[in-house]
């Protein structure tokens, strides 16, 4: 199944694999408001559908995707509007709370919401010549895809505060040897590794995979006896989980 969006192309194959592709080659994948709401519809259909299972981020073109459209930057009515927008469609929130994993495909540049989308996908391949960088300070603006948060909870707080304040981007090396990325393809490997990956995740339980990143991801931010707390209780409810489907397999 695909479906057609403007910004993206979204299509769900064999397996239950979506491969979402940002598609505004032209300018390098620029996250525009239209985007936005591309992005948003096609993040929703993933999460409501149960036989979509593994979602590849990817981007068209020579860059994964170059960060927030700067040409929409205060074009927003007024900055209440746009808060309040903010708010009602917490877009990278929504990324983050999918119960299913997210691999990022990434190749050229990641930059800004770029970077940070990628950071919110729960795997990540690079191409060698992929760059990751948050350049937002630079603007005059603070990365704000969740980057100030999810960066430092990935790789050396130092190091991500680093990358904040200055706006430096890293090559695909350093990102692996940093633990900003799982692994590192020659670039016309990258659309297998990720596909490879998918498949591999596609085989597993879904309610394991979810329970599971949900105890990483939530348990992050607890103290460890509650995130040890957390952990035994999504063990029981997978099991709990597990013996109610035994049982309706054995009533039907
Ligand atoms: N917002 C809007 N347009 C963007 C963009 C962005 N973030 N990034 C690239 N573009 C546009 C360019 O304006 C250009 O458009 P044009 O052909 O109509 O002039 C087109 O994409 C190609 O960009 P170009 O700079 O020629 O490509 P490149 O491959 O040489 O360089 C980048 C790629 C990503 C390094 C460079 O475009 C760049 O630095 N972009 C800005 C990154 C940024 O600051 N992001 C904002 C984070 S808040």
């Amino acid at each position: 199944m695909s479906a057609a969006f403007e910004t993206i192309a979204y299509e769900k194959g064999a397996e239950g694999i979506v491969r979402l592709t940002l598609d505004r080659p032209d300018k390098r994948n620029a996250v525009n408001l239209q985007m936005r709401d591309d992005l948003w519809s096609a993040l929703c259909a993933f999460r409501d559908d149960p036989d979509a299972r593994v979602l590849i981020v990817r981007g068209a073109g020579v860059a994964f995707c170059s960060g927030a459209d700067i040409s929409d930057f205060g074009t927003a009515p007024s900055y209440v509007q746009a808060r309040r927008a903010r708010r009602e469609r917490d877009l990278w929130g929504l990324m983050l709370a999918l119960p299913k994993p997210l691999i990022a495909a990434v190749h050229g540049y990641a930059l800004g919401a770029g970077c940070e989308m990628s950071l919110l996908c729960d795997l990540r391949v690079a191409s060698e010549d992929a760059r990751f960088g948050l350049p937002e300070v630079g603007l005059g603006y603070i990365p704000s895809a969740g980057g100030t948060q999810t960066l430092p909870r990935t790789i050396p707080p130092g190091v991500a505060l680093g990358m904040v304040l200055s706006g430096d981007a890293i090559d695909a090396g350093e990102a692996y040897r940093l633990g900003l990325v799982h692994r590192v393809v020659p670039k016309d490997e990258l659309g297998a590794a990720a596909e490879a990956w998918g498949r591999e995740l596609a085989a597993r339980e879904p309610w394991a995979l979810a329970y599971a990143k949900e105890a990483v991801r939530a348990g992050l931010d607890l103290p460890l006896r509650e995130g040890l707390a957390l952990e035994t209780r999504l063990a029981a409810l997978l099991r709990d989980a597990r013996a109610r489907a035994r049982g309706s397999v054995l009533r039907s």
